[in-house]
């Protein structure tokens, strides 16, 4: 075969560059959580995480069910971008979280992850309404913004009344829907509860999970763990863990 000579040099190899990358992108379409073949292994040798995969869609919710220490806080905490795997991947918006530094994973949770803590983790020293506004003025909103937003967003969970009540003040029902609140103030593409509705009653449990509800149904993803089969039911799909692997469902 003669050589490749003048404008064919090159030519088709980009063709060819660029087909795989078509094909690429198909197969592995950019969806907000992306978690493939995770371990995650704590000092002392512990394996919290052995070889976890799962994909969640936009608008989705999921339900994160399994016994007690088997690796689900583990795991929300990695797609939390508060942790990091000690093997395989995870991704936000196709964005690896293991090539980044720590500004990057700092920025990349601020802007796109909203997380309610299993012990919710409100400030004690700061009021309701300081609390929501946390995750805004990390993003340096205006004054104007603040005060909307957080107006809006405690009237979405249904306690705009309590805005200077300090969290001391508030049954456990208003502290999980604080919780909320502070985890959607800024509008995360992505919403990471863990157990939001393990210490409420029924009734407040259920309005809970209507208003995590109506956030899947905007278009939010949701990662929900739980030990009721009740929320469980209330999602989209359930996966089941056990010794830090994906026992079912995914
Ligand atoms: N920082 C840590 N250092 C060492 N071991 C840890 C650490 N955090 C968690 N573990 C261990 O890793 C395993 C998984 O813990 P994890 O908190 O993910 O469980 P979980 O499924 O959320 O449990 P629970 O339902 O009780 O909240 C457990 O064996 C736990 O003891
Ligand atoms: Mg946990």
């Amino acid at each position: 075969m003669g050589e490749l000579h003048g404008d064919q040099r090159g030519v088709l190899p980009e063709e060819v560059v660029a087909t795989v990358l078509r094909a690429g992108t198909v197969e592995r379409a950019v969806v907000p959580v992306r978690v493939s073949n995770v371990g995650r292994i704590y000092e002392g040798g512990v394996v919290a995480l052995d070889g976890v995969s799962l994909a969640i869609e936009s608008g989705e919710m999921l339900a994160l069910l399994g016994p007690s220490g088997c690796g689900k806080s583990t795991l929300l905490n990695l797609i939390g971008c508060v942790d990091l795997p000690d093997s395989g991947d995870i991704e936000i918006d196709g964005i690896s979280t293991s090539g980044l530094n720590d500004d990057a994973l700092t920025r990349l949770r601020r802007d796109r992850v909203g997380t309610v803590f299993q012990f919710f983790n409100l400030l004690p020293t700061l009021d309701v309404f300081e609390n929501v506004a946390l995750p805004l003025r990390l993003q340096g909103r205006s004054r104007a913004e603040i005060e909307a937003r957080v107006g809006e967003v405690l009237e979405a969970v249904g306690i705009p009344e309590k805005a200077r009540a300090m969290p001391s003040q508030l049954s456990g029902g208003q502290t999980q829907r604080v919780a909320i609140a502070r985890a959607l103030s800024h509008e995360p593409a992505i919403l990471l509860a863990d157990e939001p509705t393990g210490n409420l009653d029924s009734h407040s449990g259920e309005r809970v999970l209507e208003l995590l509800r109506t956030f899947a149904r905007r278009g939010q993803t949701i990662l929900m763990v739980t030990h009721s089969l009740e929320a469980a039911s209330a999602a989209d799909r359930s996966l089941h863990m056990r010794d830090g692997r994906i026992v079912s469902g995914a």
